[in-house]
């Protein structure tokens, strides 16, 4: 793969969005930023494009992509049917990030999106240059996060390049994104909203707007949490509905790192125990910190990631951390972990990935 990729600087949006739309048309791949990571675009009618797509990302096939569109009335014409419930949170949400996992309709999308399953996730990105794309383009747009399968996902048109350059047609750049992690992806079933994977809407933000009529459940990743199910309950954690990307080792930097879980204000102290170990091992180690907590660090580096009582910063500057991590050669890196409200969920999600099993409990 040795592509020529089109670079489309800020500020040259509305041309750019104009000739993006064609390499699409032409079954070409495109990223374009969306409010919460760079998607990696293709025409999600065309096998051929969609194929192109896991080329590109180095991506398993089992593991289905999320159709953007440009408003619900799109979306509805791709599923096969959609409860008053999952209407609710099309009006609430969108445009915004969350993606919704439907029933899809036959005919009207490569089943190459879907990997074989009878469901799509659909979405409607708050975002200028990816609403220019899509009306443009004229075509339900499947995209993955646009990095390549394993790495962080692109908050920024570089990081896009980082991993793709040469193996995707072009890339619009309309700066940082906003949210900095995914989507939340939801799944409507029996009358209760399932978080398949935690990211920019909030299960408080989903509950408050689905009211008490409807429960939202988080499906826990791997195994459920004790008392998660009470005994008799009708929906073992065996039956919950899943998401196929959760299974996938994800979002992993190339050093190794560590999530610090615990009393706050044991914190600091356990991460520099930690910190000074790998580096009396000879490793470059990083420590990403809280805005408060970084000043006192001692390591290679240290990255502060935001105030611990505002996880939208940190949300929004975890995964170019990361990327710095990489760059700047780090072995070990030593995160403190931050509280989980709100968005701080999506984050610890992410930290928890990140840092594959290893965490230290203070
Ligand atoms: O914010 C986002 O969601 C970004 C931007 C580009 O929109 N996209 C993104 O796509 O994160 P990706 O492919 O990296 O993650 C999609 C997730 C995966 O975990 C996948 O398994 C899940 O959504 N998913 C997609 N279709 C699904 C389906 N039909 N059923 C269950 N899960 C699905
Ligand atoms: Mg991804």
């Amino acid at each position: 793969m040795n592509k020529q990729t089109i670079y489309w600087p800020p500020g040259e949006a509305e041309a750019g969005a104009k000739e993006a739309a064609s390499v699409l048309a032409n079954g070409g791949l495109v990223a374009f930023p969306t409010e919460t990571v760079y998607g990696l675009g293709a025409d999600a009618r065309s096998d051929a494009a969609v194929e192109a797509i896991f080329a590109a990302k180095g991506r398993p096939s089992d593991n289905p992509l999320i159709v953007h569109l440009a408003d619900a009335e799109a979306a509805i014409k791709l599923a096969d049917r959609v409860s008053k419930l999952e209407r609710m949170l099309m009006d609430a949400f969108w445009p915004g990030p969350l993606t919704l996992v439907v029933p899809v309709r036959e005919g009207v999308l490569s089943p190459r999106v879907t990997a074989g399953l009878d469901t799509v996730g659909v979405r409607v990105p708050d975002h200028e240059l990816a609403r220019r794309l899509i009306a443009a383009s004229g075509c339900p747009i499947a995209a993955p996060s646009a990095n390549r399968s394993g790495r962080p996902s692109p908050t920024a048109a570089r990081h896009v390049l980082e991993d793709l350059d040469g193996r995707i047609d072009g890339v619009l750049d309309g700066g940082a994104t906003g949210v900095g992690l995914e989507s939340t992806v939801v799944r409507v079933l029996g009358g209760k909203v399932h978080i398949l994977r935690p990211g920019g809407i909030t299960a408080e933000q989903l509950q408050a707007a689905v009211g008490g009529g409807a429960a939202v459940r988080a499906e826990a990743e791997g195994e459920p949490k004790p008392g998660e199910f009470k005994p008799g309950e009708s929906k073992p954690a065996a039956e919950a509905p899943r998401s196929p990307g959760v299974k996938y080792a994800h979002y992993a930097p190339r050093g190794a790192m560590t999530l610090v879980l615990g009393d706050q204000a044991r914190l600091p102290a356990a991460v520099q125990a930690a910190a000074d170990e790998a580096r009396a091992r000879g490793e470059r180690v990083a420590v990403l910190a809280s805005s408060e907590n970084a000043g006192a660090y001692r390591a290679d580096a240290v990255l502060p990631l935001g105030p611990r009582g505002e996880p939208e910063q940190a949300a929004h500057a975890l995964y170019a951390a990361l990327r710095e991590c990489d760059d700047r050669d780090i072995a070990c890196i030593v995160a403190e972990s931050f509280p989980e409200a709100g968005i701080g969920a999506a984050l610890r999600n992410r930290m928890l990935k990140a840092a594959g099993g290893r965490i230290l409990h203070v």
